[in-house]
């Protein structure tokens, strides 16, 4: 089994928007995302294939052409979709992976269906791609995918990337299928994590579940599983944005005229602060709307002079914990705006919607402040997104330690979004901060944010791969 790709990426979602006509014609618009953004060139470069689901249940495509790139679609059914997608992915690992903020639910069923997908797309990548090449795996959904393909495919090159945080081992260990699920990405040559926490995280769970002892930051597998002895080996790449690309949109007259604008529209406050998240526990919606409504019953900040705009695009909507999260936020969004809002002038303005990448550049242009509140996130890069629209140097970036890019830009203000007190004072002082400090503080986050995008995250990942020839062959 072997195709003709050198270059294969694989994840759960294909970076397009598929649609099937009635009468079967498939059309699709390039979806926006960084994954995409960051490997479209290798993938025109080198003839790359890109394995995913077309986010739509029970639908057989066949592989097609678009935008440069072959699209191989993996089909899911419906059961498939509540059982891997929404359970075992987004109601087990997600949780797990992310501080059981919520708590994860754990059944056999779902496990059974993880696994069956992972087989699925294993053979897709199997099929798709040429005698040596390289293919790389994406994220948590997809874990059992290096182990799986090796075994099809011992001549290929096998990169794993996880987007989101790896939980400590005493989280970890809560899954009844740790062991499996660390051998499954044991089958990888080099395993990229976020921060240098999730791969130390990583490690120690190597030695606590499996029969392998890391050595620094290898891990020698034996002849268990295949000869001769092959060394897997376990690196950061924290993933960025394309900067370059924010940047130039940002200072366009167009972004500017939108931004003054949206500004108007919202009655030129004083203060503007944003929120920007997919609708999902993780990210502290509702600690920051609890710390902005306690700001307004103080009196501290008052409408129409503050506002706050919250973005919260719609995600995992089957899922009962995303459903519960915006019930929760739509009634406190709503107790807020019954007591503090006038005619014409709410307190929060809030958006469950998503839109284009335009009129969120125009946004970040136009807030004063911006608020990252995760109470865990593997990077964030709505963070670098907002230092990267602001050239003016303009704008105050408040961002949890609890995020990625805490890592990166210390010139933040660093918060613990559990610390309500502490996110209040954080608030104030990025309100009210003096233009020297604000321009000196912004200037060192866009130092960092424009030295490092996408594109070079990419390579850096893939140039470390391929590096890593086993010392045998
Ligand atoms: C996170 C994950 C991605 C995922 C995205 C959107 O960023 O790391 O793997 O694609 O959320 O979630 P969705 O469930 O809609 O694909």
């Amino acid at each position: 089994m072997s195709g003709s790709h050198e270059f294969v990426v694989v994840a759960n979602r294909l970076p397009v928007d598929v649609q099937v006509s009635s009468k079967g014609k498939v059309s699709w618009d390039r979806s926006p995302g960084g994954l995409v953004t960051a490997l479209h060139p290798v993938m025109q470069s080198q003839d790359g294939a890109w394995v995913g689901w077309s986010g739509r249940a029970d639908t057989e495509l066949d592989a097609f052409e678009a935008d440069g790139m072959h699209l191989v679609p993996v089909p899911l059914s419906k059961a498939e979709v509540a059982n891997y997608y929404e359970g075992f992915s987004n109601a087990t690992l997600w949780p797990l992976y992310h501080d059981v903020i919520v708590n994860p639910v754990y059944h056999r069923t779902w496990w059974n269906s993880y696994l069956e997908v992972n087989r699925r797309f294993s053979e897709a990548a199997a099929g798709a791609a040429a005698q040596g090449a390289t293919v790389w795996v994406h994220d948590y959904q997809l874990q059992l995918v290096p182990q799986m393909l090796r075994r099809l495919r011992p001549d290929v090159r096998i990169g794993f990337f996880n987007h989101i945080p790896f939980p400590p081992v005493e989280l970890f260990g809560q899954l009844t299928w740790r062991k499996q699920v660390v051998e499954g990405l044991l089958g990888a040559d080099l395993i990229g994590f976020q921060r240098t926490g999730d791969a130390a995280n990583f490690l120690r769970a190597v030695r606590r579940f499996t029969d392998f002892t890391p050595r620094g930051q290898s891990v020698t597998i034996g002849q268990h599983w295949t000869r001769p002895e092959r060394h897997v080996r376990v690196g950061t790449f924290p993933i960025s944005i394309d900067s370059t690309q924010v940047d130039e949109l940002a200072r366009s007259e167009k972004t500017a005229q939108r931004a003054a604008e949206l500004r108007r529209e919202l009655g030129e406050p004083d203060v503007l602060l944003l929120g920007v998240d997919r609708l999902d526990y993780t990210k502290g919606i509702r600690h920051r709307i609890k710390a902005f409504g306690e700001l307004l019953a103080e009196k501290k900040v008052t409408v129409p002079t503050t506002a706050l705009v919250q973005v919260a695009s719609p995600s995992r909507e089957q899922v009962e914990q995303y459903r519960n999260l915006r019930q929760e936020v739509e009634v406190m969004v709503g107790n807020i705006n019954g007591d503090y809002s006038s005619w014409g002038r709410s307190a929060i303005y809030y958006m469950h919607h998503s839109y284009p990448q335009e009129e969120m550049v125009a946004l970040y242009r136009a807030a004063d402040v911006m608020l990252v509140t995760a109470l865990r996130d593997g990077m964030n890069l709505v963070a670098k997104e907002y230092v990267a629209a602001r050239h003016d140097l303009g704008g105050v970036l408040v961002l949890s330690e609890f995020a990625g890019a805490a890592d990166e830009l210390g010139q933040a203000l660093l918060v613990n979004p559990h610390d309500i007190e502490g996110l209040k004072s954080a608030m104030m002082r990025a309100a009210t901060m003096e233009p020297p400090e604000r321009r000196r503080r912004m200037r060192a986050l866009r130092k960092r944010v424009l030295s490092g995008d996408v594109q070079s995250w990419a390579r850096k990942f893939l140039t470390a791969l391929a590096a890593d020839r086993n010392p045998h062959e």
